[in-house]
């Protein structure tokens, strides 16, 4: 029996004999056996949503570099390389994560705005393919830090495009008043300056404006602002082996309709071959468009609460699992894992955290009774990577499903292993 929502289920997750499933796996039996709150992966749902960048990028120079801040767990890190990918990094936890995952150095590039000399001085032990550098004063430090152990850093120049990206503030990076980024006006001289630096190897231009972008123009604004910028500066007599176009492609979280990763791509590079720069490397970042829609959020109903004025749905997870309607207000899906017969009631779904701001979503209408299961959608990127230990609630257990086959990537986390680093007092 197919439900009448699973046409609008994510791909790889759908309703099967009235239960819903993860590839070959039904989401009920995974919860008995591993418990909840769990996350749930599908990989089949991320190497299709790479397939759509590979498809549009084949036969050109390049390289898909995932931005493993949407999520950094070591099997998830494994399938996407596997596939193909280099690694964005921002930070020295993420590069030995990134070296953990089994990638070639050379394919991870570094982004972020306060890279400090530890950082930069294991980068260049190891040998990345790129530091992403966002500023004239970062510029200098690593051209100081690269001397002092005798190599040039291969550098690329994140440029702030000011391109109003559409999206949630928090989350647009390419205006003028974000932190990120060298303003427009001041790219030609910081590239003339790094070309003189004897610690510094120009290989590249990068620009990144924003998460969930579900438009198209904002990215063909851009990229003709980096592509003004990179005659510019090649004009001044500075190579641009590489251009960066960063990550953003947003999902559909409820309703929202982002052009297909190869539909958008495809459009790109026509732009980029019109306007003459079709022979350049090309390198992506992209992070909640390839892990988003492969993840669910399994959680427990634990108690119905109705009220005068709210009825609310108390799950057994929470702000700590999944920190994104609390950041953001954003919306996930929230679905059961086997719908009931009868009228739904409007809930709030909320999770166990001593905080109004602890909410997963509000006014569902769902038909549930407690010990029943929900299915928070979409919950792949920015959800586990972003889980925290408030309450000291353990951060939960995730599971990687191919076909049939379903692998343990991180285990329920104990108290004890929330204490480890603690000591009491003599
Ligand atoms: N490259 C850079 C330099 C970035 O700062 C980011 C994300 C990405 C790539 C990947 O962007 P994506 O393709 O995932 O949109 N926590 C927020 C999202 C923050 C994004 C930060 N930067 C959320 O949950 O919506």
């Amino acid at each position: 029996m197919k439900t009448a929502s699973s046409h609008s289920l994510p791909p790889h997750i759908h309703y099967l004999d009235g239960q819903l499933g993860v590839e070959q796996r039904s989401l009920e039996a995974l919860a008995r056996e591993h418990g909840t709150p769990l996350f749930v992966y599908s990989q089949a749902a991320m190497l299709d949503a790479l397939g759509g960048y590979q498809r549009a990028l084949a036969g050109r120079e390049h390289l898909i570099c995932y931005a493993m801040k949407a999520n950094s767990t070591l099997g998830i890190l494994q399938s996407l390389v596997r596939a193909g990918c280099g690694l964005d990094i921002v930070s020295g936890g993420e590069l030995e994560r990134a070296l953990a995952a089994g990638v070639t150095p050379e394919r991870i590039i570094f982004s972020g705005v306060g890279k400090t000399r530890a950082e930069m001085r294991r980068a260049l032990a190891v040998g990345i393919g790129c530091f992403n550098v966002e500023s004239r004063a970062e510029l200098d430090v690593l051209d100081a830090v690269a001397q002092e152990v005798g190599q040039r850093a291969p550098v690329s120049i994140r440029v702030n495009p000011n391109v109003d990206a559409k999206t949630h503030p928090y989350i647009s990076t390419g205006l003028k008043g974000n932190k990120f980024g060298i303003a427009h006006e001041d790219v030609v001289a910081t590239y003339q300056h790094a070309a003189t630096c004897r610690g510094l190897r120009v290989v590249g231009i990068d620009c990144h404006i924003g998460s969930q972008i579900t438009q198209t123009e904002p990215y063909l604004d851009a990229m003709d602002r980096v592509l003004d910028l990179v005659q510019a500066i090649e004009t001044s007599g500075v190579a641009i082996a590489h251009i960066d176009f960063g990550g953003g492609l947003g999902i559909d979280y409820n309703a929202d309709a982002p052009p297909p990763a190869q539909q958008l791509w495809t459009q790109l590079l026509h732009k980029l071959d019109a306007r003459g720069f079709g022979d350049r490397k090309i390198l992506l970042e992209p992070g909640r468009s390839l892990v988003g829609n492969a993840g669910v959020c399994v959680t427990e109903v634990l108690y119905l609460k109705p009220g005068e004025q709210k009825n609310f749905l108390i799950v057994d997870a929470a702000m700590n699992d999944l920190p994104r309607p609390a950041m953001y207000e954003a919306f996930h899906r929230i679905v059961p894992v086997a719908p009931r017969p009868g009228a739904p009631t409007t809930w709030d779904v909320v999770g166990p955290v001593c905080e109004s701001g602890d909410w997963l979503g509000r006014d569902r209408a769902l038909a549930v009774q407690a010990g029943d299961l929900l299915a928070v959608l979409s919950a792949g990127a920015y959800c586990m990577s972003m889980a925290s230990n408030y309450n000291t609630r353990g951060r939960a257990t995730e599971l990687l499903v191919q076909g049939e086959q379903v692998t343990v990537i991180r285990q329920r986390e104990t108290a004890a292993d929330q204490m480890r680093l603690e000591s009491l007092l003599p």
